[in-house]
Formats: structure tokens, C-alpha cells, sequence
């Protein structure tokens, strides 16, 4: 399950549905239900979501953000927050097209990527088809595909939970209509070879559009080398998706962008909002102030490195197992129950995820501070 839907869950699980007028509530309770592995867990998490955490490390966000230099530019945007922030979004276009070598045509921000994989699904499955992606993968977009009555179709990750690509493009047929490619993968933090993807795209992107959200590019040593940007230049029908949620630690600004052919982009821009009015002065303000800032971003993977590595130690003291990540969180086998295990951590202040995968329960870990970090490993401890 993703954000959108876990967020939707707990409002119905707290009583909020009792509070819709039965207009909606009828709309809702005849929209597709939204079958995903973990949906129960989820559930259950956010039933029980304590106001006082110790440990949030349920959502992938960066706790080592936003920079000092975001924040103070969040400050200083406020003066002209009455007007719409054209120039200002046209700015930030420009600026990360200027890193990546493109035609600022090829480029839509929005509030956060999400949108953005929401426009994607509208323009092109909403005639019905196909998606291939990954199973597990980020279910956001292929979810969104099928409220609007397209197929989903889930090849599994090989067995070293990596995007199984022979066995994706074996997978597409004539009504496919999207390859959605998640890389590095949410939720088990691994890659694919980067040059295979490139290959993989340049022939797939030739029959269907190949989507590639590298939300947790940052994360990896050299993101340049990794990113299928490249492709979008030569031309391929790639959308790659990036967002300012994770390293840059700006999930609560809401802002991503997607990069793709100028038709491509028009398309887009007609099922989802663009950043021209849905960005805030802040939120360009943090975005522009720290694109690329180098040290802040060092400081935020060392941090991030750090706690991860406390959390391998943990995991490996108390005779567990775990995939490496590439990315700031980590899965690893449980022993117990994932709904169980994720309510009892719950009660001890720590928010964490859990997944069914290969008929095995798993948590998924996102890295905190190191003062969440000892918190889970103190509860942990309790449990294992
Ligand atoms: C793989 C992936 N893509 C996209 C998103 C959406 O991020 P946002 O809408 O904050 O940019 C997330 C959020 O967790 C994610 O994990």
C-alpha cells in the first residue's frame, strides 16, 4: 500500500468516514478496493499511531533535512507568497534542466511527484490496458491504474529482489500500455544494473512508454551514472520521475518533477497539475535553495550511512537477516507475525511497515536519527 491510501485508511479507522456526507461515502464505498500486500498491516499501523512517537520510520523521509540554507530561503520567500510563483518555478525548471543538459520543454515540477505518477496513469491508461511493473514495487501508480479499470500486471523480482527485466519485457503484450520501473526500488532497496535498465529502455520505450521513478536516486553513490535522464535525451519514450521528498528532505514541502519529450510533457500537462499553480513560495524557495547543495547533501548520507549501519549491527546481533539497501531504508525477514509485530512495536513508539513477500512476513525500516535508531533497537529487543 502506499502513502495515499494508508493516509486514506487511518481517516476511515479513526471514524473519519462516519463524518462524510453519504454522497461520498457511497462514491467510496463503490470504488475498487485496492488489493495490495500489505493493506492489513498498514491498516492495523495506523489505527494504533501513537501522537507520541519516538521512532517514525514508516514513510522513507530524511530526518537529517531540509538544509539551513532551504529553511532560511522558506523564510524569506514569505514576502512574496501573494503573488503566484511563475517566475520562481520557470527558475527552478531552468536550474535543474541546466544540471541535467536539457531543453527546459522536457520538464513539469508538481507538488511532489505523486501527482505527477497520478498524471501519468490518467494519460495513459484511462482507455483501458495495461501496466507492468515489479511485484513487490511502489504500488501508487499501478494502483492508480486500476481505479480507472486498467490491468495490473506483476512480474516478481528476482532472488535477490531485484527487478527481474527479462522476465518484465517477456510480460509486455499488445495492450500494454506503461512499464513502470522503480529504481532504486521501494520497498526492498535494491538496484538494477544500470546498464541493462538503459538497454532494457532504449528497445522497450520503442513499443510503450517506460515510466522511472528514481525517488531514492540520491541516495546512491554516483546518481549521474544511474539515471535513465540520459535516455530521455536521446529522445526515448521514457518519463523519469524525481522528487525533493527524500534526500533533500522536503516531504512536507511537496515537490517533484518528471522529465520526459515536450509531447510527452503536454500530455502529462493536461491530467495533472503542473508546478506552475500548484507549488508554494516555500516550497520552490527550500527546492531552489537546495538542489545540488553538495555538502548538505554529504552531511545527510554520512548521517544516514551511520544509522543504517547501527541498524545492520542490531539486526545481525540478534540473529537477523536483511537485503542491503542502496536507499534510507531496509527490509528484513520477521519471525513473527508482520501485523503482530508492527502493532507491538507500535506500543513501544515505533512506527515501522510490513510486507508479505515470497509468503514470508518482512518489515520495511526506514533510516532515522540515531536516537530512533537505539529506540526501535530497544524495543526490538523486547520482541526478538
Ligand atoms: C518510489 C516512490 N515514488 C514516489 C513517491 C512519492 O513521493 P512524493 O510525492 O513525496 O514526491 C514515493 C514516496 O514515498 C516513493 O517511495
Amino acid at each position: 500500500m502506499n502513502r495515499r491510501n494508508w493516509l486514506k485508511n487511518t481517516a476511515l479507522l479513526t471514524g473519519g468516514i462516519t463524518m462524510l456526507p453519504p454522497a461520498i461515502s457511497r462514491l467510496q464505498a463503490a470504488a475498487k478496493p485496492v488489493l495490495s500486500s500489505n493493506t492489513v498491516s498498514d491498516m492495523t499501523f495506523a489505527a494504533g499511531m501513537p501522537p507520541d512517537l519516538k521512532a517514525r520510520l514508516f514513510a522513507n523521509e530524511n530526518p537529517f533535512g531540509p538544509s539551513a540554507k532551504a529553511k532560511q530561503a522558506m523564510t524569506d520567500s514569505m514576502g512574496t507568497s501573494y503573488q503566484y510563483q511563475l517566475t520562481q518555478v520557470k527558475e527552478l525548471e531552468e536550474k535543474i534542466c541546466a544540471f541535467e543538459g536539457l531543453d527546459p520543454k522536457m520538464i513539469m515540477t508538481g507538488s511532489g511527484s505523486s501527482p505527477l505518477l497520478l498524471g501519468a496513469a490518467l494519460a495513459l491508461l484511462s482507455k483501458g490496458g495495461n501496466v507492468v511493473t515489479a511485484d513487490p514495487t511502489y504500488d501508487d501508480l499501478p494502483t492508480r491504474c486500476e481505479h480507472i479499470n486498467a490491468t495490473w500486471i506483476k512480474v516478481p523480482l528476482t532472488a535477490e529482489y531485484k527487478h527481474d527485466l527479462d522476465a518484465m519485457e517477456k510480460a509486455i503484450n499488445a495492450d500494454t500500455k506503461l512499464v513502470y520501473i522503480c529504481n532504486p526500488n521501494n520497498p526492498t532497496g535494491t538496484i538494477v544494473d544500470a546498464e541493462k535498465l538503459k538497454s532494457f529502455c532504449e528497445r522497450v520505450s520503442k513499443k510503450v512508454t517506460v515510466f522511472v521513478d528514481e525517488a531514492y536516486i540520491d541516495y546512491l553513490p554516483d546518481p549521474q551514472s544511474t539515471t535513465l535522464i540520459g535516455n530521455a535525451k536521446k529522445g526515448q519514450n521514457i518519463i523519469v520521475a524525481r522528487t525533493f521528498s527524500k534526500l533533500y528532505g522536503l516531504a512536507g514541502m511537496r515537490v517533484g518533477y518528471v522529465i520526459a519529450q515536450p509531447e510527452m510533457i503536454s500530455l502529462l500537462g493536461n491530467y495533472a497539475a503542473t508546478g506552475l499553480f500548484s507549488l508554494s513560495a516555500p516550497a520552490i524557495a527550500a527546492a531552489l535553495a537546495s538542489y545540488q547543495d553538495k555538502t548538505y547533501m554529504q552531511d545527510a548520507l554520512q548521517k544516514m550511512v551511520k544509522s543504517k549501519q547501527y541498524l545492520y549491527d542490531v539486526l545481525k546481533a540478534e540473529g537477523y537477516s536483511y537485503i542491503p539497501s542502496n536507499t534510507n531504508f531496509v527490509m528484513f525477514p520477521l519471525k513473527m507475525d508482520g501485523v503482530r509485530f508492527t502493532d507491538e512495536m507500535m506500543k513501544r513508539g515505533v512506527g515501522l511497515r510490513h510486507w508479505k513477500l515470497n509468503n514470508a512476513e518482512w518489515c520495511r525500516i526506514s533510516i532515522g536519527r540515531m536516537d530512533e535508531m537505539e529506540a526501535f533497537a530497544a524495543a526490538f529487543k523486547e520482541l526478538s
